[in-house]
């Protein structure tokens, strides 16, 4: 922020210090259109003050006075692709956390544990955890994958993919370390058995976790240029729920596809309702929202 407000002019500079016009009911539906189009998110009328809060942030940092410059700045300035990446990562909810649903965690752990042994052996497992925040999630995951295989006393035979539409989130991810608040709740052994200690005051994934856990930029609304195939687990919490329904199904349906035969769908509680996707089959449980791909497409 400082570096930017350096290239200010006084007067500039003593506008940034200003309070932002408010947005009106065309600016805010502009901006509530675009980030639709290009995330899936919907932003409902009470979230405005969230939106405006969070754009004034950027537009003080880059010292942009109005809304409408900054709209043109998004959509058709030079910079425009990075200064969106920059935004977009303002404008989602990353709130996640280890274990953050611990009977989604133990259905994948049962659903592992009762699957024929000598498949484990062959073939490694593939999780991939979509909309994976800084990595919680998919490290979680790992640790479950790897819980399970040293029950059942195989080689850890697996790997996770997170993804995540903020390029900021996933380099956190990648980094693997974490203030060790994140860590309250969890099981004392797990705890000792997957973190050490690392440089200011955080913790550290240990290697073995992390070297079976990888990352990368996706948007969900461009699946069909993800490269994952045959995933015998897909995740997906906790994001479908800021979009519209019709496309919380067509997302389905795509991750659906992106399943291996027999394999485990887990979403949020309530993400998805009043509807069966095609060719799955729900998982009987209470508490988690979750299916099994069937061993042919027929329905
Ligand atoms: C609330 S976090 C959920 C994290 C984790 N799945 C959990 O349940 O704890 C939602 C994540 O979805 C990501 N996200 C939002 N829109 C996305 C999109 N269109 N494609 C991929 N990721 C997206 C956000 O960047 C954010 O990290």
């Amino acid at each position: 922020m400082a570096q930017m407000h350096n290239n200010l002019s006084p007067a500039e500079g003593i506008w940034s210090l200003r309070r932002l016009p408010d947005m009106d009911e065309a600016q805010f539906s502009q901006w509530q259109t675009l980030l639709e189009h290009r995330t899936g998110i919907t932003l409902s009328a009470e979230r405005r003050s969230f939106l405006e809060t969070n754009l004034g942030i950027r537009m003080r940092e880059i010292g942009c006075s109005s809304y409408q410059a900054y709209y043109e700045k998004i959509v058709s300035g030079p910079d425009a692709i990075r200064e969106w990446s920059t935004l977009v990562d303002r404008l989602t909810v990353q709130e996640t956390r280890f274990f953050r649903d611990p009977d989604a965690f133990r259905l994948v752990s049962d659903y592992v544990l009762t699957r024929p042994r000598e498949q484990l052996k062959k073939r490694p497992l593939e999780a991939w955890s979509v909309g994976c925040s800084t990595g919680e999630e998919p490290y979680t995951l790992a640790m479950v994958l790897n819980e399970c295989m040293s029950q059942l006393a195989l080689q850890p035979l697996f790997g996770v993919t997170g993804s995540d539409i903020s390029k900021p989130v996933i380099e956190k991810a990648r980094n693997g370390q974490f203030n060790p608040r994140k860590l309250l709740g969890m099981d004392e052994d797990m705890k000792a058995r997957y973190f050490r200690p690392a440089e200011r005051n955080t913790v550290e994934i240990v290697n073995s976790i992390r070297d079976r856990v990888c990352f990368t930029r996706l948007n969900v609304l461009d699946l069909d240029k993800a490269p994952m195939h045959g995933m015998n687990i897909i995740f997906c919490q906790n994001l479908l729920i800021y979009f519209r329904r019709w496309r919380r199904r067509e997302i389905v349906k795509r991750l659906a596809e992106r399943l291996a035969p027999g394999g485990l769908l887990v979403l949020g509680q309530g993400e998805l309702t009043d509807w069966q996707p095609p060719g799955l089959q729900r998982v009987p449980s209470e508490h988690v929202l979750a299916w099994i791909k069937r061993q042919t497409d027929e329905e």
